[in-house]
């Protein structure tokens, strides 16, 4: 049986179209069976609609409280049998609750080599500028479990990429969007096929 998946993400979900390309190859065992996006008119959105995947517009605004939008999702989620929760490209922090229920069973990417340019704010072409501001020589990709606080679990897996003398913030977000491309499924195929194991902060696994 092929892993349950529920994806969530807010942007224009080039990583899930990535997933679903490799998952259309061949080289990747998942089920997608949910998407979760706080934006609807996103490009995410789109995808999920184009592959018949169900997709549920979840804006916590949509709700009265915090309460009442954490249930609802919830819900949600124990309704499709969800094993796994792909963030990609997500940006809202997920209800504690969640993370607690899903412990392990959350992965996100993150455009940059955590811990450094990482946590609260910092996403997407921030991070990119942070990494030039910086003037840093390397950054990469960081493939992790969530946990309770903003790019922190444990670490499933990175790669690196060069920072050139050349780059902006365009040429440097392009290489890693192609390395994260590259890499995710990685790690959810690792995690579907149980090669995974951790102990403590430590992910040992066959990438
Ligand atoms: C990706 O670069 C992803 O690493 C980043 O958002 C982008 C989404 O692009 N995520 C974060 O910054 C999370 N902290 P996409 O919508 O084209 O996949």
């Amino acid at each position: 049986m092929s892993l349950g998946c529920a994806v969530f993400a807010s942007g224009n979900g080039s990583n899930f179209q990535a997933l679903i390309n490799r998952k259309e190859a061949g080289d990747l065992d998942v089920d997608f069976k949910l998407f979760i996006g706080n934006n609807s008119k996103a490009g995410s959105f789109e995808i999920a609609r184009k592959e018949g995947i169900k997709a549920v517009h979840m804006a916590p605004s949509h709700y009265k409280t915090e309460k009442e939008y954490n249930a609802k999702l919830m819900n949600i989620l124990d309704g499709e049998n969800i094993e796994l929760i792909i963030l990609a490209g997500y940006m809202k922090k997920l209800p504690s609750e969640l993370v607690h229920k899903f412990r392990h069973r959350i992965v996100n990417i993150h455009p940059g080599l955590l811990p450094a340019f990482g946590g609260k704010g910092m996403y997407g072409s921030k991070v990119h500028q942070a990494v030039l501001d910086y003037g840093a020589k390397v950054t990469g990709i960081t493939v992790h479990f969530v946990d309770e606080q903003y790019d922190h679990g444990p670490v499933i897996l990175q790669k690196t990429v060069n920072v050139e003398d050349t780059d902006d913030v365009n040429s440097l977000a392009k290489r890693v969007l192609v390395v994260e491309h590259d890499n995710y499924w990685k790690a959810i195929k690792a995690i579907a096929q149980k090669k995974i194991t951790i102990e403590g902060r430590r992910v040992f696994c066959n990438v």
